[in-house]
């Protein structure tokens, strides 16, 4: 457990799937809204400039030795905070493997232009609807886009 919430890591290999196929490489900045030990922030960061937010000092401070490690230092940046008291407005790719139900997140993001990424089936946005769902293995993401477009029916994306 951490302050705010539980530890578990996404997988690396359906990271790198999920972000190419999102073409994250056309974003301008990501932010891992509980970034844990900073795996989905360094596989972002391969794409696109990224930082993590995490409220776990200990993980928080790991993060960043994971990405001076990887060589991604430059690319990166780490915060030791809690999210739901942070400015979300310069990220243009939101993502989030959440531990508790995203009704703080939900509240936060109207007039937010973007995306959201949700990692894994447990938890997902109560309003919205995803305009797509990757899989790969046993992994699934999420997408949700802002404003959210009219008419789009549930798709689905399988690898
Ligand atoms: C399930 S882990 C996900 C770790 C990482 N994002 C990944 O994909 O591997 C959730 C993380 O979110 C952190 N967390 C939960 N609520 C938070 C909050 N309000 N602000 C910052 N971090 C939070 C927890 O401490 C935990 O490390």
């Amino acid at each position: 457990m951490t302050p705010l919430g539980a530890w578990a890591t996404a997988r690396p290999q359906a990271l790198l799937v999920f972000f190419d196929a999102v073409r994250m490489e056309k974003h301008r900045r990501f932010v891992d809204l509980g970034c844990g030990d900073g795996v989905a922030v360094c596989c972002a960061a391969l794409f696109c400039r990224a930082v993590g937010i995490e409220a776990d000092l200990s993980l928080c401070t790991e993060a960043q030795q994971n990405a001076r490690a990887l060589g991604l230092a430059h690319r990166t940046a780490f915060l030791c905070a809690d999210f739901r008291h942070l400015r979300l407005y310069p990220f243009d790719v939101l993502y989030i493997y959440p531990d508790q139900p995203l009704t703080a997140l939900e509240h936060k993001l109207s007039g937010w232009n973007g995306i959201l990424l949700v990692y894994g089936p447990h938890f997902s946005p109560k309003d919205w609807k995803p305009i797509d769902v990757f899989r790969w293995e046993r992994e699934t993401l999420s997408l949700y886009a802002f404003p959210e477009p009219r008419g789009t029916e549930k798709a689905s994306g399988k690898f």
